[in-house]
């Protein structure tokens, strides 16, 4: 079946299209239907005298998101956004809607869009967002690819904790419990032990009760992970990475990213690379220039991260935090071991945190440490310390939170628009 995004080649052509009525209006003996049919939207013109009395019956009983066939000719019109349009000659009806869909041009409360977020998904808007989203997910697995990672996916049920062991979900296992997992990292410790190279991609879970515009309970995160490599190669490869992508989503997202309104200028300056690396200490300094009551010490809250950003044009690594406010398998730096060697890849314009990566405790008397400091279960991490036992060796990692970068590179308000169906503090419908 043909698509509207294909009309392009097909000037002068008659040709048959289905989709969606979403916007319609007459004058009398005119008929100017908008369909869409989730590649595209275009408009058709029908003349009352052109088409068959069946045809106008059809359109004058039309319905919002009525389903129907159209057949037409395509022609270019220069006042269009697309540049096309479509002579009508008949219209076939699919389905009529049932009832009057409920969302309409005029304003809706985001209560009312989010409980309805089944239908709201067929605005433009949320298209091109879910567009991008696709772009990025599949920019982010070729590059990976290309990069001889190989994808090892992490399992969702989990004995243990990963990165807080306050912010798991628990849920029955048999007559066991289990946890949704919070990260894959561990299991890719395991995987790019075997295969040096690793990564996973998949849904992840907190029960964070924030009520933030950049948490959801269930996002998607891409993780990697490597063996033999350090720190210093880990900020590289996000780079590299994240160059990649926004590069990728400028080439072939455009058309949606122009539909957000998105602009362009300050991803092109991502683009270039040259990602400034600041260590925690001096940006707790530079907050407190900022005007922040930020303490040395203290970890950086959504509002830091948000005022720190807006001082660079583009994304900015910070590196060397401190021991404390950071998770257990970080590994602390030698030249300083107040601090670990990781980085937190944090997003211009306001956006804050979108990577957390780190090297890892390759030491197993350290990491047994760190696993009872930390009051975790040391059964449960018998495995994980047997990728110490075993042929240890430098690595590291970090994850990419898939529904952040969206929001970022789409320059939206909240998290929430960028994943079909978002889990929140307080939602979980539809
Ligand atoms: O910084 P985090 O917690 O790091 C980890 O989970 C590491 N184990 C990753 C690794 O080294 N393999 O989470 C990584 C990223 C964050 O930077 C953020 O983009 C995203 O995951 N993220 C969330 N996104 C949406 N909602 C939430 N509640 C998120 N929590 C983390
Ligand atoms: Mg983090």
């Amino acid at each position: 079946m043909l698509d509207i995004a294909g009309l392009g080649s097909k000037i002068g052509e008659t040709i048959e299209l289905s989709g969606w009525a979403y916007n319609f209006r007459s004058s009398g003996s005119i008929f100017f239907l908008q369909l869409r049919d989730g590649t595209a939207r275009v408009q058709v013109v029908f003349n009352k005298a052109d088409v068959s009395e069946e045809s106008w019956t059809v359109l004058e009983q039309l319905g919002m998101e009525a389903s129907v066939t159209v057949t037409g000719v395509v022609k270019s019109e220069p006042r269009a956004p697309s540049g096309i349009e479509l002579h009508g000659i008949s219209c076939v009806l699919i389905a009529a809607p049932a009832a009057e869909f409920p969302i309409s041009k005029k304003e809706h409360g985001t209560d009312f869009l989010m409980d309805n977020r089944h239908l709201w998904l067929r605005s433009s808007r949320q298209e091109a967002i879910l567009r991008v989203r696709n772009e990025i997910a599949f920019a982010l697995r070729e590059f990976f690819y290309h990069k001889n990672f190989v994808l090892t996916d992490s399992p969702i049920f989990t004995p243990n904790a990963c990165e807080s062991t306050s912010e798991l979900f628990e849920v029955k296992y048999f007559d066991d419990v289990a946890y949704l997992t919070q990260s894959g990292q561990l299991y890719l410790e395991a995987t790019s032990s075997a295969l040096k190279r690793t990564y996973c991609f998949g849904p992840t879970f907190r029960s964070e009760k924030s009520k933030t515009r950049r948490h959801l309970t269930e996002f998607w995160m891409l993780e990697a992970e490597a063996s033999f490599m350090d720190q210093i190669e880990n900020m590289a490869l996000q780079e590299e990475m994240v160059v990649f992508v926004v590069k990728r989503v400028l080439e072939r997202r455009a058309d949606d990213l122009k539909t957000l309104e998105r602009d362009t200028a300050p991803l092109q300056k991502v683009a270039e690379g040259n990602f400034p690396r600041i260590r925690y200490t001096d940006a707790i300094k530079q907050l407190q220039d900022l005007g922040s009551d930020i303490k040395d010490g203290d970890d950086l809250g959504a509002d830091d991260e948000t005022v720190l950003t807006k001082q660079y044009d583009r994304p900015i690594f910070i590196t060397h935090y401190p021991v404390a406010v950071k998770s257990f398998y970080m590994k602390p730096d030698p030249a300083d071991p107040r601090f670990v060697l990781n980085a937190d890849m944090l997003a211009p314009e306001g956006y804050g945190e979108v990577i957390g990566g780190s090297q890892r405790i390759d030491d197993l008397a350290l990491l047994e440490e760190r696993i009872k400091q930390h009051g975790l279960p040391r059964e449960a991490f018998e495995w994980y310390l047997d990728i110490r036992r075993f042929g240890s060796v430098p690595h590291a990692g970090f994850g990419i939170g898939l529904e952040r970068t969206v929001a970022w590179v789409c320059g939206l308000e909240h998290i929430r628009e960028t994943i079909p169906f978002p889990r929140l503090l307080n939602r979980l419908n539809p």
